[in-house]
């Protein structure tokens, strides 16, 4: 090391101006060693030591000193309002930004991965994509903290609403929460789209209730055979998850997937419309008005549930896909190593899917009942950064290439700390928002 400094070879012979320069040079080994104990001491005594100077920020716009606003408004107008007492903070507006070690857990330290989702076991050597962390512009995300989390829904019941990329989301939580209490296993049926796990200490309960519409659905029958279409009826609700719905504490609507497809859409038992078809007298109504209108009516039928309790309502916006040189049938894949900061090809539709969720819920925000309570999970924009988080080629089945589902650890993740935030925030610490 020391003789790559500059000044070292030039003055061995002790000259006079050596002395100086071994003054110097003294110097600037104590300097070192001073440095090295500060951030040794640094990295011993925080719980995250990374955050502490990478990610501390103007102190004035720290979450937990502020009350903040987590306002879709401004989610959806870019431009910032802030006053001296309120800050409004997106979350959902930021960057990912590269961590030595991103990652909360492993696939030892989580046994509960699923094979197809574990892309730490079955990928490539190049583990990269869980060294990131979201950060948002305005303010800082704390890290997720399994024992807080379950301190603040002690008691309480949530489940998470929705398809495969519902339990991908509970998956993840579950992970994050076995540091701090290794959950029981206490139900799952014959197709696993049921679970229910337990957390004793705390007597919390985590399930997922499988939906893939929301909307109660069939598989569309042509000529006496199974299609890969559906039936929608967008006038009843999927009463799997709707008679559940009283139990619970927290609610987490996670759907988008299955409605890109063709499928049909009905109102009293009638034809109206249909999402890809290409029929004359049958209007093409489109993915994202089809999905905000789910998001919209779920959000609505849980406002108007009498029996439910005051519980708080989450929707989370539609994940991106991220196939790249093709399609899922046709050689598309995922393989990039690293989040990607250009705007992918189909930016303009995802936002517009995602717009479509967040108008629905900006309706229903504004006249809930009973103490109710709704929030957005506005993840789309932040997804759609992270193209190296899908499993695609890693999982146990290289022939099949998952560029929907995400890698557990992983990006996904982060879902979980943006849910804590929420809950902290909306759970009495803070205030009632909307005064
Ligand atoms: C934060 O930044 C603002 C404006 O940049 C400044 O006025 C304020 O004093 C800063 N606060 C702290 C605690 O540094
Ligand atoms: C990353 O951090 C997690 C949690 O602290 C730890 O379990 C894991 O071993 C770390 N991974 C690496 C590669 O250091
Ligand atoms: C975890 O992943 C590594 C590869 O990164 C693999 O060798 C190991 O078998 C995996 N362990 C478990 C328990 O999945
Ligand atoms: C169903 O049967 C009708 C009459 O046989 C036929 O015209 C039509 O093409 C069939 N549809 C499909 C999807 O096979
Ligand atoms: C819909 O599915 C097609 C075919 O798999 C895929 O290429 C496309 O990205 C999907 N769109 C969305 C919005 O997920
Ligand atoms: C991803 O696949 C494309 C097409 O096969 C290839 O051109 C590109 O180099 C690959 N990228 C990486 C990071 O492997």
């Amino acid at each position: 090391m020391l003789e790559n400094f500059p000044y070292y070879n030039t003055n061995k012979n002790g000259t006079s101006n050596g002395l100086q320069i071994r003054k110097l040079v003294l110097f600037y080994v104590l300097l070192a060693f001073a440095a090295t104990l500060f951030f040794t001491v640094l990295i011993l005594y925080s719980p995250n030591p990374f955050s502490n100077f990478i990610f501390k920020k103007n102190a004035t716009t720290l979450s937990h000193q502020s009350p903040l606003k987590i306002d879709p408004a401004t989610t959806m107008n870019p431009k910032k309002e802030s006053n001296d007492e309120k800050i409004k903070c997106d979350l959902f507006e930021g960057k990912w930004i590269p961590v030595p070690n991103g990652s909360l857990y492993t696939n030892w330290s989580c046994p509960l991965i699923p094979n197809s989702r574990n892309c730490l076991k079955f990928g490539s050597e190049n583990a990269d994509f869980i060294n990131w962390r979201w950060m948002p512009n305005d303010c800082e995300l704390p890290g997720f903290n399994a024992k807080t989390f379950l301190s603040i829904v002690r008691g309480k019941k949530l489940a998470f609403i929705g398809d495969s990329l519902a339990r991908n989301q509970m998956d993840s939580l579950l992970c994050l929460l076995s540091q701090g209490e290794t959950p029981e296993d206490v139900y799952t049926d014959d197709l696993d789209h049921y679970r229910t796990f337990y957390f004793p200490s705390h007597d919390f309960t985590l399930m997922a209730y499988w939906t893939q519409h929301l909307f109660s659905s069939a598989v569309k029958i042509v000529n006496g055979s199974e299609t890969a279409m559906f039936d929608i009826h967008l006038d009843r609700i999927d009463d799997n998850w709707a008679q559940k719905l009283p139990i619970l504490d927290y609610a987490i609507i996670s759907i988008g997937h299955w409605f890109n497809r063709t499928n049909y859409l009905y109102e009293g038992g009638k034809v109206v419309g249909c999402i890809y078809c290409d029929e004359p007298d049958v209007p093409n109504v489109g993915l994202a008005v089809t999905v905000g209108k789910a998001v919209g009516t779920a959000l609505e039928y849980i406002n108007d549930c009498k029996e439910c309790k005051a519980l708080l309502t989450l929707a989370r916006t539609f994940s991106p896909t991220l196939f790249e040189y093709g399609s899922w049938n046709d050689g598309g894949k995922c393989n990039r190593t690293s989040p990607s900061t250009e705007k992918q090809a189909d930016y303009d539709f995802l936002m517009g899917v995602r717009n479509f969720q967040v108008k629905e819920f900006e309706k229903i925000k504004k006249r809930t009942t009973d103490g109710k309570r709704f929030e957005m999970l506005d993840i789309t924009r932040a997804m759609m950064m992270r193209p190296d988080g899908h499993p695609g080629t890693n999982s146990h089945d290289p022939s099949y290439r998952d560029c929907i589902h995400w890698c557990l650890p992983g990006p996904v993740d982060v879902w979980k700390e943006l849910l804590m935030f929420v809950l902290q925030n909306r759970d009495g610490s803070i205030g009632d928002r909307d005064h």
